[in-house]
């Protein structure tokens, strides 16, 4: 199969006022088309960096980014991105911000069908009947819903999630995991997500790839294993009691916290 997203030797440091800083070294992270890639590592090691760098916003110093076979140049319509503050535009209506995208990146849809479109998307997540609503009238959970929504309005390839549920409470965070999986179904994309929670890397993708500490290389990759759909059960069987305990042993290598001899190269 050929991988949607590739990432290969990618270096990058910041300038700073105190010299270069190394934020990525030597990143290796393949995602086939459809995939989900969970992407988890030590606080400030440079995760939300990668997710720039997928997205074209930035050029790595070194190595390449691919995307579907092109050489990441510069941002594109085709990666949508969410993140743990939703930022939707007060003034405007929940459709309207679900909307925003295809007035900055124009689209082929009419005016009728885009709306429709956004509906659909808003009914995928449960978000029916608050169309007309502001942003404040909505919780935590229902903005970040509204932003997924917001994120997928160009039927992007690549969808970049860096931290979206960080900030909700434990509930409403697992509510929004199954509601990943009824969009994944509805309006595949190929997936990268950011998250400290490991719980959530392992229950919303197929690969988690740990990161190092700062300068980031990809120093494990555990693949978990399919069986059918998912229901938040499957994270207390135990072979998910073991992943979890790999990863938590591997985050604790990349922290420092732990001898790296058990670390995959
Ligand atoms: N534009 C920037 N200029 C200088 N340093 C930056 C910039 N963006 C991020 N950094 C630094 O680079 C490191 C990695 O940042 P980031 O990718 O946001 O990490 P993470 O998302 O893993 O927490 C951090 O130490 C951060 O302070
Ligand atoms: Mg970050």
């Amino acid at each position: 199969m050929q991988n949607l997203i590739e990432i290969k030797g990618v270096r990058h440091a910041y300038q700073t006022d105190s010299g270069p800083l190394p934020v990525l070294d030597g990143l290796e992270i393949s995602v086939p088309e459809g995939g989900f890639v969970s992407v988890v590592g030590p606080s400030g090691c440079g995760k939300s960096t990668l997710t720039r760098l997928v997205a074209g916003l930035m050029k790595p110093d070194a190595g390449e980014v691919w995307l579907h076979g092109e050489r990441v140049k510069g941002p594109r319509a085709t990666v949508g991105m969410a993140f743990q503050n939703p930022v939707l535009l007060e003034w405007r209506s929940i459709l309207k911000n679900v909307l925003l995208p295809l007035e900055i990146v124009p689209t082929k849809l009419s005016k009728k069908q885009a709306e429709e479109r956004a509906r659909f998307l808003l009914s995928l997540v449960g978000l029916e009947g608050f169309e007309e609503k502001r942003p404040s009238e909505l919780s935590g959970g229902m903005r970040q819903r509204a932003s997924l929504c917001r994120a997928l309005i160009h039927q992007p390839e690549v969808l970049i999630l860096d931290e979206p549920f960080g900030a909700l409470d434990a509930f409403t965070r697992e509510d929004l995991w199954m509601t990943m999986h009824a969009v994944k179904e509805r309006e595949p994309f190929t997936g990268v997500l950011i998250t400290h929670d490991l719980r959530e890397s392992i229950f919303l993708a197929d690969q988690v790839v740990v990161l190092s500490g700062r300068p980031a290389r990809t120093q494990y990759v555990l693949n978990v294993p399919k069986h059918g759909p998912r229901t938040l059960d499957d994270l207390y069987t135990p072979e998910a009691a073991e992943q979890l305990n790999i990863l938590r042993h591997q985050i604790e290598i990349a922290q420092g916290r732990a001898p790296a001899e058990e670390a995959q190269p």
